[in-house]
């Protein structure tokens, strides 16, 4: 009789082996792999096989049922989810420790606990006593939401399945999650990946929204949360700088809404507050008049967001130089310098470049480069921008400044903040005149901006070796 042919797969990145080992060669990770069955179904194995099951297909056209949403009633959050969770699904907030996880969820909690609908909050991280300590200091003490500090996943779905179905259950987080199910120990990926399993299971029959917490750590010690995103109906990333009071809220992934929008809040002392009006916040901290600064005209989803981007241009000290980026792409910057050193005859390899973006925002669209530029050359000239103009535009490998979306809503936003000019791309059918008293000024080249922006390309030069210390050093010694 044949044996039943089994294997044992890593969880983590599917490395198959033929007897179970406690490390995972291909990927490094510990105790990921488990036994799995490949047997084929023990019908087909006899050579009888079942004939399948014979069904419609249906067309495009016909009643599309819109799925029935709960607003959280934090605008900024439903923004995220596409206008608030949808019934069965789950989703996935994940974020560094400490960034706010928790304290957002109570609060979404408190607010739809409020609201009378049956909201269950189940940590494994924190004792029912500290989250009642938290709840007093966001103001929720007395929302009626069901609490439990509970880590096994069996003993959790028996107690949700009895009794009224919940709307909202908040698991925190899914890494302290345990299941019989394998025996692996908690926090491991076989763990995370059969406990978030049965919850989804849960979700999808009771019809409760289940939203887990991960945790990412950086350096891969514990299983993070991503291999649970796949299973998952939305992932949402919850970003901030230690430094900064701002807390972004950001769709990854989402099968009934965008992907693109943000939520903006600031962690304040009594919990986390909404911005709805994020580029006020963000320009809020200006420093007005010096070089190396430029306001970024942007969009985050549906919603133009203007932001600071500073440059510091300086003679590196070392033989190679340092290239510095916070809040925006490494390899866009790097792009950047070699199309103004190809195409602007700017050569900054004697020079250290950092790139700022002001409130710990992280930029991602490629309309970011012209202000990128913008400020990069008023650091490098000493010469500040005018401080009432706002830049967008994407350039391109040959140094052309290239079109980008929304460019009426970007103008829209700035003139509302009282910015009186732009610098944006040539866009074929804008109309630059339809804003009056809102002067806009046009490039296709980069060169021509850099040009229009600090005179003849002699002048920059002039100032790079004024500023390249090996050439001072070499003037003052003639
Ligand atoms: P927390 O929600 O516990 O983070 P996570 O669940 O992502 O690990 O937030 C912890 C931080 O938030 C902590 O450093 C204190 C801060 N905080 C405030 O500043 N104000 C508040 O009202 C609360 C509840 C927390
Ligand atoms: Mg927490």
């Amino acid at each position: 009789m044949a044996r039943p042919a089994t294997s044992f797969v890593c969880q983590n990145c599917g490395g198959t082996y033929g007897r179970w080992q406690g490390k995972c060669d291909a990927c490094g990770e510990w105790n990921t792999i488990a036994e799995e069955s490949s047997a084929a179904a023990p019908a087909a194995a006899r050579g009888r096989r079942r004939k399948g099951r014979l069904f419609a297909l249906e067309p495009l056209t016909g009643a599309a049922e819109t799925a029935p949403r709960l607003p959280s009633g934090i605008a900024e959050f439903d923004r995220v989810t596409g206008g608030g969770f949808v019934r069965g699904s789950v989703l996935l907030l994940g974020g560094d420790p400490g960034i706010g996880k928790s304290t957002l969820l109570l609060q979404v909690a408190g607010a739809l606990a409020r609201k009378e609908h049956l909201i269950v909050f189940i940590s494994g991280e924190e004792a029912v006593a500290q989250i009642r300590l938290r709840a007093d200091r966001l103001g929720l003490a007395h929302a009626p939401v069901g609490l439990a500090a509970e880590t096994s996943v069996e003993d959790i779905v028996s107690t949700l399945s009895t009794g009224p179905a919940p709307r909202l259950v908040i698991i925190d987080s899914i890494q302290t999650m345990w299941t019989e199910a394998v025996e692996a120990a908690p926090g491991t990926v076989t763990q995370v990946r059969a406990s978030a399993q049965a919850l989804i299971r849960f979700a999808k029959t009771c019809g409760a929204a289940v939203i887990l917490v991960g945790h990412v750590t950086k350096d891969g010690q514990i299983a993070g949360p991503r291999v649970v995103e796949h299973m998952v109906d939305a992932v949402l990333s919850f970003e901030g700088e230690g430094s900064h009071q701002f807390r972004i809220l950001r769709g990854l992934k989402n099968r009934f809404g965008p992907t693109d929008e943000i939520g903006v809040f600031e962690m304040t002392g009594s919990g986390l507050r909404e911005i709805a009006n994020p580029s006020e916040l963000f320009l809020s901290e200006r420093d007005l008049g010096s070089p190396g600064t430029a306001v970024f005209a942007g969009l985050e989803g549906s919603r133009p967001v203007l932001v600071e981007m500073q440059a510091l241009v300086a003679p590196t000290s070392f033989g190679t130089p340092r290239r510095a980026v916070n809040g925006w792409d490494a390899n866009r910057l790097s792009m950047l310098l070699a199309v103004l050193e190809a195409h602007c005859g700017l050569n900054l390899s004697g020079h250290d470049v950092y790139l700022n973006v002001a409130s710990g925002l992280r930029i991602q669209e490629p309309a970011a480069d012209l202000p990128a530029a913008a400020a990069l050359l008023s650091s490098l000239a000493g010469v500040p921008l005018p401080p009432d103009a706002v830049y967008f535009g994407e350039i391109s490998l040959s140094g052309t400044v290239r079109p980008v979306t929304q460019s009426g809503a970007r103008l829209k936003e700035a003139e509302r903040l009282g910015f009186s000019r732009a610098v944006v791309p040539e866009t074929p059918g804008f109309d630059a005149a339809s804003n009056p008293g809102f002067a806009v000024e046009c490039f296709t080249r980069l060169n021509k901006f850099v040009e229009k922006m600090f005179g003849s390309e002699k002048l920059i030069s002039r100032r790079l070796h004024r500023m390249d210390p090996a050439r001072a050093r070499a003037g003052s010694e003639m």
